[in-house]
């Protein structure tokens, strides 16, 4: 029988029940708030708090993370699984601050769907815009969870106005906000009918719903106030002319979002997105991969890298690759191939990343996040089969456009300092070049930030203080083409020649005049501003 939504069967049970996400969201918003909600009510944690005691945890473990507090911006990523009734919730965590939008967009590689979060008061931030686009232009599904309503609020209206205007998608309320600031009571769920009265008392209590038969329920009066009954009754049947109703197919297309409003501190309208998430998530999607799609119901095991975080446990040095499964059910001790060096790989200890802790991972379905710990051999953009030659794609590369010189403060930790910088370059924190002539290393990066945050950690974990310098270059292109016309353009442009972590050539330059001269001088040469990951 065809799932009549997607013209396809239906997935197996244990695939069916994944949901796999990021949160995005402007600093501030309240994503961490959220995520230790959504935690509470997945069970996984007995008490709101330990997520933010946890990073507590791994800020003291790894100091560079001290840069993250001082400067109230979350820097590393993880992910996080969680029951939510019969559904299994992936959680993936985004980086927050837009210096770190390069790996925040390979994250939003791996998910299936994307919770935006906006603060009632603030509305559409820059950040949120800035993602929301990247959601986008892959058509992922958007709930949005607008936050804050126990504070002064923006009109409803003018809310949900602003984010059709700004961001061009319809939007549809799932649950409509009753009084706001201090006066906030509780929201009238649109698509379930029920009222939800927010526990101010205790904020980590689940929300009093009661059933009603509709906005004229007698029932109503004892619950709501009469100004504030008289203008819920007037709003939402304003809202049920304005704006459209849910449509499933619309939201699955990343064309309409619903929109939840609640107050994540105070654990209200949590359980509504999470029903929302698990209703419209959508489930595991195929994955676009060369030669053909992967689709998550095959029987054979495939999976990719989107992210690589190294020194996570700093006793270890170890670095974890994070792989989205994308097909199969994963047992732990399989022998995947990894597919750009065609070479076996026994996953022995795979971690999955429950709540508190990170756990032996003995299986993965489709649409889970495992970390496979590592010395290097994967990367970002990596591809694991049980032996086809299969490539994931549409994993971005951005082109740095923030150049810079880096030098060890001691001359003679220049070899320390390289590997400091192909760990960097290899887990896709930074690009780096080194130049065929003189000594040092030019690094690229796509916001400024990246170079402090650099910085910091390559003195914290490798102990080496180290010097960014201005570079007398601009840009970098990858140049490739035939042998023959390499050779002669590296010859005859020595001074501007440099390699990447991987020994690709690259051109560097302070002039787009130069960069059109090559292209006209070698018409055999291709010169691009970003590299395939991988
Ligand atoms: P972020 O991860 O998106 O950056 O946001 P985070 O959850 O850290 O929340 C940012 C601030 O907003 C926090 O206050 C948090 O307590 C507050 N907040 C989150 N949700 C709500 C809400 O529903 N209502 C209200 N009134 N505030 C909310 P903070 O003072 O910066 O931190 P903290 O001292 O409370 O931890």
């Amino acid at each position: 029988m065809l799932d009549t939504a997607t013209n396809r069967p239906p997935l197996p049970p244990e695939i069916a029940r994944r949901r796999t996400f990021a949160i995005i969201s402007h600093p501030d918003a309240g994503k961490t708030t959220l995520t230790e909600k959504f935690l509470l009510y997945g069970g996984a944690i007995q008490m709101a708090g330990q997520v933010r005691a946890k990073g507590e945890a791994r800020r003291t473990r790894s100091d560079f993370m001290k840069m993250e507090q001082d400067r109230g911006i979350s820097v590393s990523a993880s992910a996080m699984s969680f029951d939510f009734g019969p559904y299994r919730f992936n959680l993936v965590d985004t980086p927050g601050h837009s210096d770190f939008s390069e790996d925040t967009y390979r994250t939003l590689t791996a998910v299936d769907a994307a919770i935006m979060v906006i603060d009632g008061a603030k509305g559409v931030e820059s950040q949120t815009q800035k993602l929301f686009e990247v959601c986008r232009m892959r058509d992922l599904p958007i709930l949005t969870f607008c936050n804050k309503m126990d504070r002064e609020a923006r009109d409803t209206f003018e809310i949900i106005d602003e984010i059709q205007e700004m961001l061009a998608i319809h939007v549809t309320p799932a649950s409509w906000p009753i009084g706001m600031g201090r006066d906030f009571l509780g929201c009238y769920d649109m698509l379930n009918n029920r009222l939800e009265l927010m526990d101010r008392a205790d904020r980590n209590k689940v929300a009093e719903s009661i059933r009603i038969e509709g906005l004229d329920d007698p029932k109503l009066a004892d619950h709501v106030p009469p100004h504030l009954l008289e203008k819920l009754r007037e709003e939402v049947e304003m809202a049920r002319e304005l704006l459209p109703a849910i449509d499933p197919d619309e939201v699955a297309a990343g064309m309409m979002t619903p929109i939840w409003f609640g107050s994540a501190i105070n654990s209200f309208g949590v359980k509504e997105l999470m029903d929302g998430i698990a209703k419209y998530g959508p489930e595991p999607q195929p994955q676009s991969a060369e030669p053909r799609q992967i689709a998550p119901d095959e029987k054979n095991v495939t999976g990719f890298v989107f992210k690589v975080q190294a020194n996570m446990d700093a006793k270890h040095r170890d670095r974890v690759a994070f792989l989205r499964m994308a097909s199969g059910h994963f047992k732990r001790g399989m022998k995947l191939t990894h597919v750009r060096t065609k070479k076996p790989m026994a996953i022995s200890s795979p971690v999955m990343f429950l709540a508190s802790d990170r756990e032996l991972a003995e299986e993965a379905w489709a649409g889970d996040i495992i970390g496979i710990p590592n010395h290097g051999q994967l990367r970002i953009g990596d591809t694991l089969t049980e032996g086809e030659a299969l490539r994931v794609t549409g994993i971005p590369s951005f082109a740095p456009e923030l150049l810079q010189t880096v030098r060890a403060g001691d001359p003679m930790k220049a070899k320390h300092l390289e590997k400091a910088l192909m760990q960097f370059a290899e887990e896709g924190a930074a690009k780096v070049f080194k130049p065929g002539i003189g000594s040092g290393f030019i690094v690229g990066v796509v916001g400024p930030l990246q170079f402090e945050v650099l910085a910091s950690r390559i003195e914290l974990e490798y102990g080496l203080p180290v010097r960014f310098e201005a570079s007398q270059f601009t840009s970098a292109r990858w140049v490739t083409g035939p042998k023959a016309a390499m050779d002669k353009f590296v010859n005859a442009n020595k001074q501007h020649i440099a390699h990447d972590h991987d020994g690709d050539v690259v051109f560097l330059t302070r002039l787009q005049w130069d960069i059109d001269r090559i292209e006209r001088d070698y018409p055999d040469l291709t010169l691009t501003a970003t590299k395939e990951m991988h």
